[in-house]
């Protein structure tokens, strides 16, 4: 098989990087970049960490609004579509580079498959939910990482095609999990196991205006922990714009994304999670650390079903509450497969009528 991947933001990388490892083994694959990520921190650091092999072309769109910057991916992916004619253009996830890659395969009949397929907020505010829903009503082949993905896909009337495999992000982590804890950020910072919580925003929602991210960086110095804070670049820009540099007291350590298993090794030492992020509720459960959401709604409505993920908002006394007193007890009992779900997608691909 020829396969046409498409791939341009933080997650993407993660995701991808276990599915190449085993399409290359038997098939050939372009990796087309589309350029949507471009700092070190945001994209090469993952294809140098995670052995990725080097995109075979990069769109270099940049950033952009939402119909520029999507625009601006298809023709360059279309072309390589035209030339390289794919058995497949495999997607992930909900951003715009997925988007873009499910409209070219299906404008082309080239067959889609999507990977995280099936994933639901029911909010349409939110760029991920549009650019999910039409990435599963244009893909051939619907990848789901949980039984809750194949309901909410029968929900709207997708039934053929769909698969579930499990998670890919469960694969990484779970391969990553021992490298990680060799390495020594916790002690570099300074700081102690689960003496701090780790934090992440960047939910246009949260960050793009001033209320939600001020309310957010208000709880993170009110909570009375150390909070360890990588800043997305779209995180970072908001709090110059706004001026809110002066709500990071001294223990708010905003700093630098940093790369998958320096995240990784935070996570695992930390007392708790409070995120926006949709990969990192999911890796707060795998690894048992608590998570708040900086969220109204989940789509990972397992991790909350289970207890160990608290979904608060943006509010700064209901984050700060969370914060301090939300402490989950029990087992994990939710399925995110079996650490497997990318041989499983490599399968599906190669048998898929
Ligand atoms: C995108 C995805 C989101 C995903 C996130 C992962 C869409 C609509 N959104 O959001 O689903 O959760 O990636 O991180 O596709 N920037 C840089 N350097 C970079 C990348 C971004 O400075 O390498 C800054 C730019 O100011 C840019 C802003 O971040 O305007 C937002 O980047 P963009 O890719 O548009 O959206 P994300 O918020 O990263
Ligand atoms: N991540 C990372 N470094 C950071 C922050 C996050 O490697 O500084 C990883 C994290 O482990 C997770 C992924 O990035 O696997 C989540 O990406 P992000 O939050 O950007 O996007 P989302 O999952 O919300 O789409």
């Amino acid at each position: 098989m020829k396969i046409l991947t498409v791939v341009g933001a933080r997650p993407q990388f993660i995701k991808a990087a276990p599915v190449s490892r085993i399409l290359r083994q038997h098939h050939t694959e372009f990796l087309l970049h589309t350029g949507q990520h471009y700092d070190d921190a945001m994209s090469d650091l993952f294809f140098r960490q995670l052995a990725i092999p080097a995109p075979d072309l990069n769109l270099e769109v940049g950033s952009g609004r939402h119909g520029a910057q999507t625009g601006a991916m298809l023709p360059g992916i279309e072309l390589v579509a035209i030339e390289q004619r794919p058995d497949w253009i495999l997607i992930y996830g909900d951003t715009n580079s997925t988007l873009a890659g499910a409209l070219v395969g299906a404008k082309l009949h080239i067959r889609v498959a999507h990977v995280e397929a099936g994933l639901r907020s029911y909010d349409r505010r939110m760029p991920e939910e549009v650019n999910r829903v039409v990435a599963d009503h244009l893909s051939d082949i619907l990848l789901s990482p949980t039984d809750a993905a194949v309901a909410n896909l029968a929900r709207e009337g997708i039934t053929e095609g769909v698969r579930m495999v499990g998670d890919v992000m469960y694969d990484v982590a779970l391969a990553s999990a021992q490298a990680a804890r060799k390495r020594d950020i916790v002690r570099r910072l300074g700081l102690k196991t689960k003496g701090y919580v780790l934090a992440t925003v960047h939910r246009p929602g949260n960050v793009d205006e001033k209320g939600p991210l001020e309310s957010v960086l208000k709880a993170f110095a009110e909570c009375g922990e150390t909070v360890v804070f990588p800043a997305h670049p779209r995180t970072r820009k908001r709090i110059r714009e706004f001026g809110l540099e002066s709500r990071l007291k001294e223990t708010v350590r905003m700093i630098d994304p940093v790369d998958y298993l320096d995240f990784l090794a935070l996570l695992i030492d930390a007392k708790k999670v409070a995120t926006d992020s949709g990969g990192v509720q999911k890796e707060a459960y795998f690894f048992g650390i608590p998570c708040v959401t900086l969220r109204d709604e989940t789509e990972w409505i397992e991790t909350v079903e289970d207890g160990w993920n608290a979904v608060v908002g943006t509010d700064t006394p209901d984050v700060v509450d969370a914060i301090k007193n939300f402490n989950p007890r029990g087992t994990k009992s939710k399925s995110f497969g079996d650490g497997h779900a990318a041989e499983k997608i490599a399968g599906l691909l190669e048998s898929f009528p």
